[in-house]
């Protein structure tokens, strides 16, 4: 079977669009940066039409520049920023406002405040177990796994309809729709369909990861009409076919995944207990738990991986490594199997570099960061706590700010850039101390991806820290393959083997340094953290 899979990687801040060919390899990848707004203090949005315009002309592009015709492209994959919303007139597919994005935190208040009134409730009625006379937080995590806070969507589609009395009276009316931007991508593309994939849904804060379906319980609490909502598919359902005119051909859409799950599912972390990090805007380690939900009891949240519509079904219940070593084939019944993963998201890796080059104006290119951290060999006293957009996983505090402290006379801009580098090791060290206590694996490796696994200083650090090799692949854009395997296989142009050779090592990163020093690091971090969490 021949044909090419086009892969929509909608990220934060760029849209790009990637060609693999029946082997699964990259073969040419055309990116269009997208602009973040921050209109007010907590805001973060994005042009809802520019992601979409960025997007399609990315996807046009790249075939133009393969050199190829729409017509040889069997399937689109989509991955894209996950919590991040839309929302849309349904007869003419405009956005009724701008995108509001998944660091944006203006409903920090909105959240406490729900959190509060139900602790209070309780209270005061701990007769009545109803939603409000539950602890709020505990109901959300029991129902979707996450947390209750701002990074979510949930409480950015409650915000758009409390301040936009219109659009409430429109949404009753059924005039509206809103989705992640998976489900606007879809839209636009296929010109009316108005789907989710499951791995989006489960970041919404108003999906039930155990049903599988919207929780009425939680629409009713952030007051949003269920009938806004898309339909959920599995990751590997059918999303609809491209509209006429759009491409020489209408193309199916038969992948689509949140970017982390995509990035799981691209590592090849298929058995539980494997795990990935990547190191994009932020930073997001997901292990693979298997076909169980368990809840975090250490502030991770759980989260749909994929649910494959045509799973198959592990012969022998060997572990995938060793089904391609004996040459069986996974057998085929058509199952509607769902896999979970723990995840720990940390909101600013990559952006702190962007900080570093766009607002201090310290580098030319974000890749310049590491030259200018090797001119020193210690952060020495310097840490930057990168709490720009408040803190994510294992501390979950939207109230607390982004802060550099130890600085002396001497301190120079090498020794900021290393502390920069070093606060997002740090981040990820706290979020793998949470998922060792939750997970009953043992962590043994770390497989990374994302633009920031290119840099090895960060690598190496990252290794000392955790203690486990840190294993980085020849293909670092995991996120896109992910997305593109998933379709494949599900079309029959890939198989287990092509997942197998798409995955191939570039470099293992082994813990070196003594545990002295790694302690002396750990302590200087750990103390920044505590001074920034007490209470003024
Ligand atoms: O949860 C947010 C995440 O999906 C954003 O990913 O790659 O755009 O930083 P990225």
């Amino acid at each position: 079977m021949a044909g090419y899979i086009l892969a929509l990687d909608q990220g934060t801040t760029s849209s790009r669009a990637i060609l693999y060919d029946d082997h699964a390899r990259p073969i040419k990848m055309v990116q269009q940066p997208t602009t973040l707004q921050t209109p007010r203090a907590g805001f973060v949005e994005q042009d809802a039409q520019q992601i979409w315009q960025t997007q399609i002309s990315c996807a046009h592009d790249v075939i133009n520049r393969a050199g190829l015709l729409a017509t040889d492209v069997t399937s689109i994959a989509i991955t894209n920023q996950r919590e991040s919303i839309v929302m849309w007139d349904k007869q003419t597919g405009k956005p009724l406002a701008p995108a509001i994005i998944w660091q944006d935190r203006r409903t920090a208040n909105y959240c406490k405040t729900l959190a509060a009134e139900s602790a209070t409730n309780s209270m005061n009625d701990p007769v009545h177990q109803s939603i409000d006379s539950v602890n709020m937080a505990h109901e959300v995590q029991r129902i979707t796994g996450l947390r209750l806070d701002p990074y979510f969507s949930a409480s950015k589609i409650a915000w758009l309809l409390e301040n936009n009395p219109k659009l409430s009276v429109r949404a009753s009316r059924g005039e509206i729709a809103v989705g992640t931007i998976d489900s606007w991508l879809i839209y636009k593309l296929t010109g009316g369909e108005h789907v989710i994939d499951v791995t989006n849904a489960s970041r919404t804060l108003l999906f039930d990861i155990h049903k599988l379906a919207w929780s009425e319980t939680l629409c009713d609490r952030f007051a949003i009409p269920m009938h806004i909502l898309p339909k959920v598919l599995p990751s590997d359902g059918d999303f609809g076919k491209t509209k006429k005119g759009l491409f020489a051909k209408q193309i199916p859409i038969q992948a689509v995944l949140g970017d982390q799950q995509a990035a799981l599912f691209g590592q090849g972390c298929l058995d539980a207990g494997m795990a990935k990090n990547t190191y994009g805007t932020g930073c997001f380690m997901l292990m693979n738990i298997g076909q169980q939900p368990k809840l975090s009891e250490h502030k991770l949240l759980t989260t749909i991986a994929w649910q494959r519509k045509t799973s198959p079904i592990r012969p022998d219940n060997l572990s995938f490594d060793q089904i391609v070593q004996s040459g069986k084939r996974m057998l085929q019944p058509p199952k509607k199997e769902v896999t979970y993963a723990l995840e720990g998201s940390v909101f600013m890796a990559g952006a702190i570099i962007q900080w570093l080059r766009d607002n201090l104006g310290m580098i030319q290119q974000s890749s310049d960061v590491e030259d200018l951290a090797r001119q020193v060999n210690s952060s020495e006293d310097v840490v930057l706590l990168p709490a720009f957009t408040g803190l994510g996983a294992p501390y979950w505090r939207s109230d607390i700010s982004a802060s550099i402290t130890g600085m002396s006379r001497g301190t120079t801009k090498a020794h900021i850039a290393r502390a920069a580098l070093e606060a997002v090791a740090y981040q990820t060290y706290d979020v793998l101390i949470a998922m060792q206590k939750d997970s009953p694996h043992p962590l043994t490796e770390l497989r990374v991806d994302g633009g920031a696994a290119n840099n090895d200083l960060l690598m190496q650090f990252q290794a000392d820290l955790l203690g486990v090799p840190v294993l980085r692949p020849r293909d670092t854009e995991i996120t896109a393959k992910g997305a593109a395997l998933l379709a494949g296989l599900k079309t029959g142009l890939y198989d287990e083997s092509t997942m197998k050779a798409s995955w191939q090592v570039d470099r293992v990163f082994e813990p070196s340094m003594s545990a002295d020093t790694r302690e002396r690091h750990l302590a200087k971090w750990q103390q920044a953290i505590k001074r920034s969490l007490m209470p003024l």
